[in-house]
């Protein structure tokens, strides 16, 4: 696997979160996993790792010198009953990696990422080889910074690697990397794919477009999404090119991990709890955030919100609504860092309304959990959701999601149809992604808070359907994905492929 983030070692989003569940569980179900990311200067490394004696090369353009050299740190194997492995190795390249962000820093995105990702992809191939001479029996690569991978190994590393199977998860789809034409020959990408069909899109280079062209498989984090994205709106740009590849598309619903999840051990939250628990501990947990947050300790709602401030997250459609909300009075708990126009709206409303509108604009996992487990309800308002782990953990803590209905969030999330005394559902679903739809789901929301008992009912159907939220399953599918692939590829003439 290859990914620019892992949870434990750098994250920004959902995709370290995923990459690492998914491989552990990948492994716990018998499988050989690598893992392969950069060394970043933000990265945690545990105080156990080993370095390899030798360094690899990783090639990244068409000249003689266009390499690169990497050192490769290795974090302890974690070694599962079944006889399944995951390492994990990490590139060491100082000067492009060894800098204070994944993917920028406060000035802004590094503008050479296509490098930065390329070496990535490359190196992760050039590792595989050493732990599996001859290769891996299946490549699979991680949102747009691994698409190199696939288009390497099936265009430019000889036949051996062409064979081998690929698979490419879309977690967004927004992001594609896109390129000056220039970049084509900087980065070891042959013109020949710079067509229509791959890598040429209006103008400019398009890694996605090219790599869903060459994966043997595209899967993104939830069905629904899967069919969103051959849409025009959710396509970005893609969606007759991925309609054209419907075939190797499918959806595969994203786990969260139910054991690093789980209210009855969070260390970092003041009562711990469980469904039955839930009633008398959860108000200990709200009293907690209210304080720390410095939030008025009242009968009223407390909504939380933990995202990446972005467009995407839908904070255009909810912040304006807010002060309103407060008057009806809700309250609000806020945590996350982005876009530094959301950061500044946020700031303002907490200080226009102190006590009622608390925010921490922070990545902070620890008080996100504090969140979870103190707050009523837990909004996502996303206008668009590829699938979506925050609503998953709220459930898990008991929190009901407020949320738009798409992607992951329409998959995970059942409708507590009319609020009043309704006796199914786990969350409060806004009937279109639009300010009115959020501002009626909102309002949904403080009649359940105010009517008490179905408010309780609903807190323990959402922790019981988080607990099937598991991992298992959808590792499964993934498992499934592999095999299917890998027969095909050793039987070429039954499928009518070739490599
Ligand atoms: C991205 C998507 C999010 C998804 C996550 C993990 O961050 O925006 O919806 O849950 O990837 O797949």
């Amino acid at each position: 696997m290859i990914s620019a983030e892992l949870e434990s070692l750098a994250r920004t989003g959902g995709l370290g979160d995923v990459v690492e569940a998914l491989s552990l569980a990948l492994a716990e179900l018998g499988l050989d996993v690598l893992v392969v990311t950069p060394l970043y200067g933000v990265t945690r490394l545990p105080s156990l790792t080993t370095r390899w004696p030798e360094r690899v090369t990783a090639r990244w353009g068409w000249g003689p010198s266009d390499v690169r050299r990497l050192g490769i740190v290795e974090t302890e194997p974690v070694r599962f009953a079944s006889g399944g492995v995951r390492r994990v190795a990490l590139l060491d390249d100082p000067e492009l990696f060894g800098r204070d962000g994944i993917y920028g820093d406060r000035r802004g995105p590094f503008d050479d990422n296509a490098l930065r990702f390329a070496v990535m992809s490359r190196g992760g191939l050039e590792v595989a080889e050493r732990v599996w001479p001859g290769g891996p029996d299946v490549i699979h690569a991680h949102d747009w910074h691994a698409t190199f991978a696939v288009l390497y190994a099936r265009l430019v590393m000889g036949p051996r690697w062409a064979r081998i199977p690929s698979v490419l998860t879309v977690h967004n789809l927004q992001f594609q990397g896109v390129l000056d034409e220039s970049w084509l020959d900087r980065l070891h990408l042959p013109r020949a794919a710079y067509r229509p069909e791959v890598l040429w899109h209006e103008g400019r280079v398009n890694l996605m477009k090219g790599a869903t062209a060459h994966a043997d498989r595209i899967t993104t984090v939830s069905p629904t999404y899967a069919r969103e994205i051959l849409g025009a709106e959710e396509g970005c740009g893609l969606a007759l090119h991925l309609r054209a590849h419907a075939d190797k598309l499918v959806g595969i619903l994203n786990g969260i991990d139910l054991a690093r999840w789980d209210p009855r051990t969070d260390g970092a939250i003041a009562a711990r709890f469980d469904e039955h628990t839930a009633k008398a501990q959860r108000p200990v947990d709200k009293l907690a955030l209210e304080k720390e947050l410095g939030l008025d300790p009242r009968a009223g709602p407390l909504f939380g919100l933990v995202a990446r401030l972005s467009w995407q997250k839908g904070l255009d459609l909810l912040l304006p609504l807010l002060p309103e909300l407060v008057n009806r009075g809700a309250r609000f708990a806020v945590v996350g860092e982005g876009d530094r126009g959301f950061e500044e709206q946020l700031a303002y409303l907490a200080a226009a309304h102190p006590g009622r509108i608390a925010a921490r604009i922070a990545f902070d996992p620890a008080l996100a959990r504090r969140v979870y487990a103190g707050s009523d309800f837990f909004l996502v308002p996303s206008r668009f959701e590829p699938c979506g782990l925050t609503q998953m953990y709220a459930m898990r803590y008991g929190a009901i999601p407020v949320v738009t209905d798409v992607g992951g969030l329409h998959d995970t999330v059942d409708p507590i149809v009319g609020a009043r005394a309704s006796e199914t559902g786990t969350g409060i679903v806004a009937a279109r992604v639009a300010t009115d739809a959020v501002h009626a789901a909102c309002l949904a929301a403080m009649r359940l808070h105010a009517d008490g008992r179905p408010l309780e009912r609903a807190v323990v159907r959402a922790m019981k359907r988080a607990g099937a939220f598991g991992w298992t399953d959808p590792a499964a599918k993934y498992r499934r994905s592999y095999e299917g692939l890998v027969a095909r590829r050793r039987a070429p003439a039954a499928s009518g492929r070739s490599a």
